[in-house]
């Protein structure tokens, strides 16, 4: 949420600075602008995409070799031109890009006012700035040490960089609760800064994570990380994973299209090396070295928001089935604001693909407090959930850019089942046999993904059929109950048609209500312990003249005269299911949405990583 990107070297600034916020752009949209230092300190910005900014910069002095640009998502203040970052202090001098909420700036914004300061956008970051002048006039503080100073004053979270006219060779950036990466550059004093570590690295593979309260200011070619207490800290060098190509769309026309159609190859790296089928074990840090305390548990608590929540919502089934665990499973923004009943042999997984989401991070830091033992499962290497948790693992799906969730899915179900699995083994629930059954299977699913995507041509023309529809209602029950919620929440997110996805069971007990003859039904009727129920809750669909679209599993007829429409997916065991069925329901949606002109990637209103609670 909000995209941060600046550089200080000797190249030219704005272009590095406007290739990295159109990697960022994905988290967030509304606005954009770039600050540009050369003697003096050049701001524009510009409501709209960073193509925009790139418009209305055309033909401006955009020279300079140190720069910082943003890419927005609204919070405080309406996106236009005004609110658009970077934001200026009063005299214009010193400049700031925020991610983030500041959330004492009115109490600040108020005393800036009495001391004389006009404001000019409705946000909290041009407090930040002020009060960064404020004190500097004030005081005799050098320009870092003033930084510190006001963020001390400073309520909320931020991810922020400063420049200031009058010290051309600075910049400062400082993070708390909203991520920040460096990049290390050539060795001559180059430094690349952003939100993730997408815009940097084609530039270079040595990054430093930011850490919570640190503050790293870079002077006269030298970068020094400190604590906001003014503590100089030895910052930890990490080697990125990640290659360029995977940021690209490899002739893909989409991001989310590429990444559906990646997922044969990343549900395998989510499982790859992690199970040894000729001794049963399973080689995963959480589970090694853990093992005594998991074997114990008493309960387990899974927490996340949107896709990750349904992720979340299929492992609970996985965990009951296989470990024999009691599940609950949280909406993290919920949780973090209860008085949950936590006990120090209760496990609590946050669940979360970028690794930064604000209500996971909250809830798992409320489940810490509480004693609870706290394990993440997350896509982003080196994001703040993994470094918050005890323990847990990666899901190896690689960079997803688009900000529907699709590979992120099926990559933390996988590796949630692995979890399942080997917890089952430690509390004796499942027997080596049974758990190497389960594995054989899931060696089997890629494959199978493989063959639900070569539905893609009917997907096409069903697409076509129901693409002006005004609601869809998706149903499922079992372990296919959350992949008609995934389905629902694919379709609304990036088509803006209403969709609602309901236990089969549950609809008579009211969706049945909305169902006619305009109304598509997509039912998962995949083999299963509850086919004959779903059979029957498509019966009840039907005698209301809905039209019914159903995923079977292949080679079964029976629903031919019954439903209007039969995609039929490989079988595979029920608790595999999930990860075969989302796939013909991720097509459905991109293709619906591409008709109706929809921008696929980046849909309104939305942000891939939501940052702010
Ligand atoms: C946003 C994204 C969703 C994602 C959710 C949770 O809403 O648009 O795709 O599921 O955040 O994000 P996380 O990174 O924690 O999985």
């Amino acid at each position: 949420m909000c995209g941060i990107v600046a550089y200080i070297g000797h190249r030219d600034a704005f272009d590095i600075i406007v290739k990295g916020l159109k990697r960022l752009e994905y988290r967030g949209y509304d606005s954009a602008g770039v600050a540009l230092m050369n003697g003096d300190l050049r701001v524009y910005k510009s409501q709209g995409k960073v193509s925009d900014l790139e418009a209305i910069s055309e033909g401006k002095d955009r020279s300079g070799s140190t720069g910082m640009g943003h890419t927005r998502w609204a919070t405080h203040g309406a996106p236009n031109n005004e609110n658009a970052h970077p934001h200026v202090s009063q005299s214009g001098d010193i400049s700031i890009i925020h991610n983030g909420i500041i959330e004492n700036y009115a109490t600040l914004k108020e005393g800036l006012i009495q001391r004389g300061h006009n404001f000019s956008s409705d946000t909290d970051t041009e407090v930040l700035v002020h009060l960064v002048e404020d004190i500097m006039d004030h005081s005799k503080l050098s320009f870092a040490d003033a930084v510190r100073s006001a963020l001390k004053q400073v309520i909320g979270a931020y991810a922020i960089v400063i420049l200031s006219k009058n010290h051309p060779e600075h910049l400062i950036a400082a993070r708390k609760g909203s991520p920040l990466v460096i990049g290390i550059g050539d060795g001559r004093g180059e430094y690349f800064f952003a939100s993730d570590a997408t815009p940097i690295v084609e530039y270079t593979k040595k990054v430093i994570y930011l850490k919570d309260g640190e503050i790293a200011i870079v002077e006269n070619q030298e970068m020094i990380i400190k604590t906001i207490e003014n503590v100089v800290q030895t910052p930890y060098i990490q080697e990125l994973e990640m290659n360029l190509e995977q940021l690209e769309k490899g002739g893909y026309p989409h991001f989310m299209l590429k990444e559906i159609y990646e997922q044969p190859k990343s549900i395998f790296d989510s499982y790859r090396g992690r199970f040894d089928s000729a001794t049963g074990e399973f080689h995963m840090r959480s589970i090694e070295e853990f093992g005594a305390k998991l074997k114990d548990i008493k309960r387990l608590i899974l927490v996340g928001c949107g896709t990750s929540w349904h992720a979340g919502l299929v492992a609970e089934y996985l965990f009951e089935d296989f470990a024999r665990l009691p599940v609950e499973v949280e909406y993290a923004s919920e949780f973090r604001y209860r008085n949950p009943v936590l006990y120090s042999d209760d496990l609590v997984l946050a669940i979360s693909q970028s690794g930064e989401t604000a209500d996971t991070l909250a809830a798992m830091d409320l489940a810490k407090r509480k004693s609870a033992t706290v394990f993440g499962v997350c896509n982003v290497v080196g994001s703040s959930i993994p470094r918050l948790s005890d323990a847990g693992a990666y899901t190896h799906a690689g960079p997803e850019i688009g900000v529907a969730s699709t590979k992120a899915f099926t990559s933390q179900v996988t590796v949630l089942t692995l979890l399942a699995l080997g917890i089952a083994k430690l509390r004796g629930a499942m027997s080596i046999d049974k758990i190497a059954g389960v594995m054989q299977e899931l060696e089997q699913i890629p494959e199978k993904i493989e063959k639900a995507l070569s539905l893609n041509d009917e997907i096409v023309k069903l697409s076509e059929k129901y693409k002006d529809s005004r609601n869809f209602l998706y149903l499922g029950r079992g372990y296919n109950f959350p992949v008609a919620l995934e389905g629902a929440l694919k379709l609304k997110e990036i088509s803006y048609i209403h969709a609602e996805g309901y236990p089969a069971a549950e609809m008579k007990h009211g969706p049945i209500a909305l169902i006619d003859e305009n109304m598509p039904v997509v039912v998962v009727a995949t083999n299963s312990e509850h086919y004959e129920k779903v059979v029957s809750n498509i019966q009840e669909v039907k005698a209301r003249k809905g039209v019914v679209i159903a995923l079977v599993s292949e080679g079964n007829r029976m629903l031919d005269g019954l439903v209007d429409h039969v995609l039929e997916v490989p079988e595979t065991i029920e608790p595999l299911s999930p990860l075969v069925n989302t796939i013909p329901l991720q097509l459905l949606s991109y293709h619906i949405a591409v008709m109706r002109d929809c921008n696929v990637d980046q849909p309104r209103n939305l942000a891939k990583s939501v940052t702010v609670e």
